[in-house]
């Protein structure tokens, strides 16, 4: 019976009752986006952007990451800005971690 219901929920999701229209202003706060070039990070990059974030893309390839810069500054009228990043590298990591907070 569990089961049953959980299926019905995942496939009739309810309403929802909070969306991007509801983000508030965010002037003043800073946010680091992962994945910020594609999928879901470049659509929480646009969704913050819009609202007045600044928003720094950490991302592995400065190309690809430039062109979803130039894209949300087509959608938003707001730059984002590059940190260069591989998750799957320590030494990346640190290295963005010293690059932000210089
Ligand atoms: N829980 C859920 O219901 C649900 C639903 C959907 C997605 N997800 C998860 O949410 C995440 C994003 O999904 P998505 O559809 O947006 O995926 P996506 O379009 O494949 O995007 C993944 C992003 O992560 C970046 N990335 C991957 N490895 C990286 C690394 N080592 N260092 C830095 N960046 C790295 C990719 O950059 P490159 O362009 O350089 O590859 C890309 O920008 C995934 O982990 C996915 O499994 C969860």
């Amino acid at each position: 019976m569990g089961l049953l219901l959980s299926v019905i929920d995942q496939n009739f999701p309810p309403k929802a009752t909070w969306g991007v229209n509801d983000i508030p202003d965010l002037s003043g706060k800073v946010v680091i986006v992962t994945g910020g070039n594609s999928g879901l990070g470049k659509e929480t990059a646009r969704a913050l952007l819009s609202h007045n974030a600044k928003v720094y893309l950490g991302c592995r390839d400065a190309g690809r990451a430039q062109e979803a810069i130039e894209d949300l500054k087509k959608d938003t009228g707001k730059d984002a800005h590059l940190l260069q990043l591989d998750l799957a590298d320590l030494h990346s990591v640190k290295s963005a971690v010293v690059e932000f907070q210089r």
